[in-house]
C-alpha cells in the first residue's frame, strides 16, 4: 500500500523524507513526492515511477530546503500513476499539503460540494479532496479545520498534513489505516510504517481511529474525535527492520492473509451504494447485459480459479452460458467469441503475458472485454474496454491470497449486476446477498482468530507426500485454489478433483493415511460430498473437512478433522472457505521450512509466455 513519512526538527527534512520513503519501497508504489516548508511557502516535488526519479529531481534532497515536511509513495487507486496524481496534494490556495493512505469512499460527493463552492481541482484523486476540504474549513485554527474535515470523510485514511500558516507543526490523523508518530531527539516523525523511521528512533505511539496528533519539534499532543486532549503510551520497538516491514508477521503471506477483511471490505464498499450493487461506472449497462449471449472468463493460476468460481455463479444466478478458460489455452484455441460475448479478464498484476495475449485475441474477434485488475495503469487495465479494480494494495508474497479474495469479491458484484439486469434476480434476493456481502469481512476476521486450529492440523499432516482436495461446484473451484496454494509453497504433491470424479481414477491413489481435504461448504451438494468422504474413509484415508457451521454435526461424524466457517449465503462460501486453506498451506510450508514468500521456480508476475 502507499507509504507516509513526515519530519519536523532542525535538520534538512528532504533527505530524511527520501530515506524514509526508500524504506517503504518494499510495499510497492508507482509514484512518490515530498512537500517541505522552505521558510516562505510549501514546496512540493513529485515524480511518477521509481523513487529514483524523485531523488534525481531533488538532487538527493539537497535542492529542497526546510526542516519540516511530509513525503509519500503512492500505489494508485483513483487515477493513473502520474506526476499530478502523486502525493502530496496541495489545496488550491497552496496553504495545505496532504499525504494520504486509504480510500475516501465519499470523495465524489465531497468534490462536487467543493466544486459548487468554486474550488478548482487538479487531480483525479480522492486525496486532493481532503486537502481542499481542510482548506475550505480553515479559519486560522488548523487543528479545528482538520477535525471538521475528517469528520466528513467516509472510508479509511492515514493522513499527514502540513499547513504553511503553521510551519511549527505537522498534523496526523487516522481511521482504519495504520499511522504512527515517533519521538526523536529535538525532532519528531510521523510514518505509516515504523520501518521509515527505525534508523532514527525506536520510540513510537500508535495512533488509533479518529485520533489527531499535533506534532511539533519538541512535543506531540494527541486529541480524540471530540478534540479533547488525550495521553498515549510510548512503545519501544525492538524488532529488526525486516520484521518491521512485515508488520510483525513472520512472512508477507501471513500478513496479506490477515489483510483480507480490510481488502474485501474496501473492494466491496467501492461498489455498494445504499444497499445495492452499483457497477454503473463500468460497461455493464442494462442494455449491454441483455445483449450478451455468453461469458468467457480468462486468467492464469489463481486468477483462473476465480474464473471457475465465476463461471458457476454466472450460470446459476444470471442464467447465462459461462466458461472459465486458461489464458494460455484460450489464445491458441481459435475461440468462438464475437461481439455478443463478454470476455472477463482477471489478473492481479495486469501484466501476465498469456492473459494479455488472450485479451487481445478476444478483442480482435470482436468481443468486449471487462478486466478485474489490481494494478492501476497496467497493460490489461489500459487495454480492456472496461476495468473494475480490486482494492487489494500491493501483494508481495508470490502466492496470492488477498488479491484472490478481492477478485472473488468483484465476481459476486458482477454476478449480482448481470443477474439483476437480465431480470433473473428478485430484489429481495439481491438485498439478501448484499447483506451477506457486508458481513463477509467480519466473518473472515473471525476465521483468522481460529488460525491455531489450522496450525495444529498442519503440524499433524505436514509430512504427507501427497494431499488430495475434493469438492463439488463452488467447492471444486475452491479445492483447485487450496491445492495450488499448498503445492506452490510447501512443495507437497497435491491435486484437486471434482468429488464425482474420484471413482474415475483418483481413488486408486488413496492409501491408508493419505490426506484428503474435503471442501463441503456448498449446501446443495453437502450430502453428495459426504458420500465421497465415506468412499475415501472406507479406504482408510485421513479426512480434513471444511464445512459451514450449520453442518458441523454431520461433517464431524464423517471426518476426523474439521474446520467450520461461519454460515453465509450459498453464493459466498468461497470467500470464507479459502481462508482456512490458505492458512493450512502456510503452516504446512512453515513446518517444512520452505521459503514461503518466494517459493522456488515461481514468479509473482509472469510476463513471458
Ligand atoms: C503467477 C502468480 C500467481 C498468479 C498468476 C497470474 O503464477 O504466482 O499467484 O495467480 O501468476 O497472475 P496475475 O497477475 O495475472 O493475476
Amino acid at each position: 500500500m502507499c507509504g507516509i513519512v513526515g519530519y519536523i526538527g532542525k535538520e534538512e527534512a528532504a533527505p530524511i523524507l527520501l530515506y524514509g520513503l526508500s524504506r517503504l519501497e518494499y510495499r510497492g508504489y508507482d509514484s512518490a513526492g515530498i512537500s517541505v516548508y522552505d521558510g516562505g511557502e510549501v514546496r512540493t516535488v513529485k515524480a511518477a515511477g521509481k523513487l529514483e526519479n524523485l531523488i534525481r529531481l531533488t538532487e538527493e534532497g539537497r535542492a529542497v530546503h526546510g526542516s519540516v515536511g511530509i513525503g509519500h509513495t503512492r500505489w494508485a487507486t483513483h487515477g493513473e500513476p502520474s506526476d499530478v496524481n502523486a502525493h502530496p496534494h496541495v489545496s488550491a490556495s497552496g496553504r495545505i499539503a496532504v499525504v494520504h493512505n486509504g480510500i475516501i469512499e465519499n470523495y465524489l460527493s465531497l468534490k462536487q460540494m467543493l466544486q459548487a463552492e468554486g474550488v478548482v481541482f487538479r487531480s483525479e484523486t480522492d486525496t486532493e479532496v481532503v486537502a481542499q476540504l481542510i482548506d475550505f474549513y480553515y479559519e486560522g485554527d488548523i487543528l479545528r479545520a482538520v477535525s471538521r474535515a475528517v469528520d466528513k470523510l467516509d472510508g479509511s485514511y492515514a493522513l499527514g498534513i502540513l499547513c504553511s500558516d503553521h510551519p511549527d507543526m505537522l498534523l496526523a490523523a487516522r481511521k482504519e489505516s495504520p499511522l504512527i508518530v515517533a519521538y526523536g531527539e529535538g525532532c519528531n516523525y510521523i510514518a505509516s510504517d515504523v520501518t521509515a523511521v527505525l534508523k532514527y528512533t525506536r520510540s513510537v505511539s500508535y495512533m488509533e481511529d479518529e485520533e489527531i496528533a499535533v506534532v511539533r519539534e519538541g512535543s506531540i499532543t494527541f486529541y480524540n474525535e471530540y478534540l479533547q486532549q488525550i495521553e498515549k503510551p510510548v512503545v519501544h520497538i525492538d524488532w529488526d527492520v525486516e520484521a518491521a516491514e512485515k508488520g510483525g508477521y513472520a512472512h508477507f503471506m501471513l500478513k496479506e492473509i490477515h489483510e483480507q477483511p480490510r481488502v474485501v471490505k474496501n473492494t466491496l464498499s467501492a461498489h455498494i451504494r445504499n444497499g445495492r450493487v452499483d457497477l454503473s461506472d463500468t460497461m455493464l449497462t442494462e442494455d449491454y447485459c441483455r445483449e450478451i449471449d455468453k461469458v468467457q472468463i480468462i486468467g492464469c493460476g489463481s486468477a483462473y480459479h476465480v474464473g471457475v468460481v465465476g463461471r458457476y455463479l454466472l450460470e446459476k444466478y444470471a442464467r447465462i452460458p459461462a466458461e472459465a478458460v486458461l489464458a494460455s489455452e484460450f489464445r491458441y484455441s481459435e475461440p468462438i467469441v464475437d461481439e455478443k460475448t463478454l470476455v472477463i479478464v482477471i489478473s492481479q498484476s495486469g501484466e501476465t503475458a498469456d492473459t494479455i495475449a488472450a485479451m487481445r485475441e478476444a478483442k480482435r474477434l470482436g468481443a468486449k472485454t471487462l478486466a478485474i485488475v489490481n494494478v492501476v495503469g497496467s497493460t490489461i487495465a489500459k487495454e480492456a474496454d472496461s476495468v473494475i479494480y480490486t482494492l487489494a494494495g500491493p501483494e508481495i508474497a508470490v502466492a496470492t491470497t488477498k488479491a484472490y479474495s478481492a477478485q472473488l469479491a468483484i465476481f459476486y458484484l458482477i454476478t449480482v449486476a448481470l443477474a439483476e439486469k437480465r431480470g433473473k434476480l428478485k430484489e429481495a434476493e439481491s438485498a439478501a446477498i448484499v447483506r451477506a456481502l457486508e458481513a463477509l469481512p467480519g466473518q473472515i476476521e473471525e476465521i483468522l482468530t481460529h488460525k491455531e486450529a489450522l496450525q495444529q492440523l498442519a503440524s499433524k499432516y505436514f509430512n504427507n507426500s501427497s494431499i488430495f482436495f475434493i469438492g463439488r461446484n463452488l467447492d471444486y473451484a475452491i479445492s483447485l485454489e487450496g491445492s495450488l496454494k499448498l503445492k506452490e509453497i510447501s512443495y507437497i504433491h497435491s491435486e484437486a478433483y471434482a468429488g464425482g470424479e474420484l471413482k474415475h481414477g483418483t481413488i486408486s491413489l488413496i492409501e491408508p493415511e493419505t490426506l484428503v481435504i474435503a471442501v463441503a461448504t456448498y449446501e446443495q451438494l453437502f450430502d453428495k460430498l459426504m458420500s465421497n468422504v465415506k468412499e475415501v474413509t472406507a479406504r482408510k484415508a485421513s479426512v480434513f473437512c471444511v464445512a459451514q457451521a450449520r453442518n458441523a454435526e454431520d461433517a464431524g461424524k464423517a471426518a476426523a478433522d474439521c474446520f467450520f466457517i461461519p454460515d453465509t449465503h450459498e453464493m459466498l462460501t468461497p470467500s470464507l472457505a479459502c481462508v482456512p486453506l490458505q492458512l493450512f498451506a502456510y503452516y504446512v510450508a512453515l513446518n517444512r521450512g520452505c521459503d514461503i514468500d518466494k517459493p522456488r521456480n515461481l514468479a509473482k508476475s509472469v510476463t513471458v509466455e
